[in-house]
């Protein structure tokens, strides 16, 4: 009887990948804002969690944390508090007996107005080496990285243009995870969905588990501040929120679902799964940018979210979504003042001039497509579209990434090649609040 046993266990270990059972190692160490001293550090097992929690030591406390669930991984987080800026902490995250040491993490003092942040958008395992490495030489001037959507492109495995495919959505997930955990277990990296994150695959949700729809990659594998910003109530909401640095103001948004005629819907079933019935994202986001807009204490507000409000190449799916985006988003970023809107979506750099409603005005919104950090689509070449009189600098052959510093009274905005390092545009931004 026994031997039947352990030899459906090793057929069913050939099969399915599940050799790895006994591999509980924890992968993808991440971490991200969640509290002016307090960060959420997350991480995957690949099994054997549920028996024994997730927990981290630092600062010579063991902090215990939460587990999800998907079809067969394990997403933990531990949130860990009253970290003190400037120190330098060593810490080891483990699930049960099976842990890793060796992290460091230098928590930022948040109410600095003296930064550096990066921005990648659209990067995948593909395509995205140079980006990769250049972060990882980089990544301590940063206080912080956002990735403004579309991450991993382990949709794409699904459809066999991701090279990497053979291995399955959580599989590539997991690579992308993996090849940045150098980087964010010391620097927190934040996110915003894109459509690559609404299901497991890129075509519909034909074919992907139920665990693996509606934002749920996206939900488990990150944790953001919307319990914290009062985005949401809801644990692993991640899908808009905002955080504080500074004199500045982040605000997060879903481009994706959640407001009149969104690309997500709770009934769409080409180009993309259903999804969306997170809340009232843009009741939220009126009341964050009012209370944002009238502190005397934020000098900028700045907006990250996926989909581009203009462009050279105005294409997309669903048709028209570039026009329901920028009519759900861009009159309230007016009303309360946002100064910087940064997307990706498009494989490549645009900054706009000052511009509201498709025209240049002299105290519109500034926005940057940053959609060039590198993926297996590969990067775009430059549109024909109607956008063109707002775009005044543009590159569609290289991969790069966005640098934001602030510095007492003044940010500026550059966009730094992945090779090679150079500063291809720069540009000061200016405070609608001064
Ligand atoms: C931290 O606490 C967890 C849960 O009680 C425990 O399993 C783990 O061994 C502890 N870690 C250390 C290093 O003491
Ligand atoms: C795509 O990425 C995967 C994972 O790193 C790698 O195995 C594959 O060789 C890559 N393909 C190309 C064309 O770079
Ligand atoms: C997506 O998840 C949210 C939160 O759990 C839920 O309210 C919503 O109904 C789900 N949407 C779909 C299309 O399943």
């Amino acid at each position: 009887m026994k031997t039947y046993v352990i030899l459906f266990i090793f057929l069913q270990c050939l099969l399915q990948d599940l050799c790895s059972a006994s591999d509980s190692f924890p992968r993808g160490v991440h971490i991200a804002f969640v509290g002016p001293s307090s960060i959420a550090i997350s991480f995957y097992t690949r099994s054997d969690a549920p028996s024994a929690l997730p927990w981290v030591l630092i600062a010579e406390q063991n902090y215990t944390g939460t587990t999800t669930k998907s079809v067969s991984r394990y997403h933990h987080d531990v949130i860990v508090s009253d970290l003190k800026a400037g120190e330098s902490y060593e810490y080891e995250v483990g699930v049960g007996g099976s842990s890793v040491n060796g992290f460091s993490y230098s928590p930022i003092d948040i109410s600095s107005s003296n930064f550096k942040v990066a921005f990648v958008g659209d990067m995948g395992v593909n395509n995205s080496a140079a980006t990769i490495s250049a972060l990882m030489k980089k990544h301590s001037d940063y206080s912080w990285i956002h990735h403004v959507g579309d991450i991993s492109y382990a949709d794409d495995a699904s459809v066999k243009i991701e090279p990497s495919s053979g291995s399955g959505y959580d599989e590539v997930y997991d690579l992308f995870q993996d090849s940045l955990q150098d980087i964010t277990s010391s620097t927190p990296y934040m996110v915003s969905p894109g459509n690559h994150d609404v299901t497991c695959r890129v075509t519909s949700d034909l074919g992907c588990p139920k665990q693996q729809r509606n934002f749920s990659a996206f939900r488990q594998r990150w944790r953001m501040p919307s319990i914290e910003s009062g985005a949401s109530t809801v644990e692993h909401h991640n899908v808009w929120y905002s955080y504080r640095v500074g004199n500045v103001h982040f605000v997060s948004i879903d481009t994706e679902s959640d407001f009149p005629n969104a690309p997500t819907k709770p009934t769409t079933k080409i180009g993309g799964g259903a999804g969306g019935g997170f809340g009232d994202q843009l009741s939220w986001l009126k009341s964050d940018l009012q209370a944002a807009n009238s502190d005397p204490t934020i000098d900028y507000i700045v907006a990250m979210g996926h989909r581009v409000f203009y462009s050279s190449s105005l294409t997309d799916w669903p048709l028209n979504a570039v026009k329901h985006v920028s009519s759900a988003f861009e009159p309230i970023f007016k009303d309360f003042n946002v100064d910087l809107y940064i997307c990706g979506h498009k494989h490549f750099y645009e900054r706009g001039s000052p511009a509201y409603n498709n025209k240049p005005v002299e105290r519109g919104l500034v926005q940057i497509v940053n959609g060039a950090a590198g993926c297996n689509e590969g990067v775009q070449g430059e549109g024909k579209g109607k956008g063109h009189h707002l775009i005044v600098k543009g590159n569609y052959e290289d991969t790069g990434y966005g640098e934001l510093e602030v510095r007492e009274g003044e940010m500026v905005w550059r966009y730094v090649l992945s090779e090679g390092g150079g500063v291809d545009d720069e540009v000061v931004i200016k405070s609608k609040r001064s």
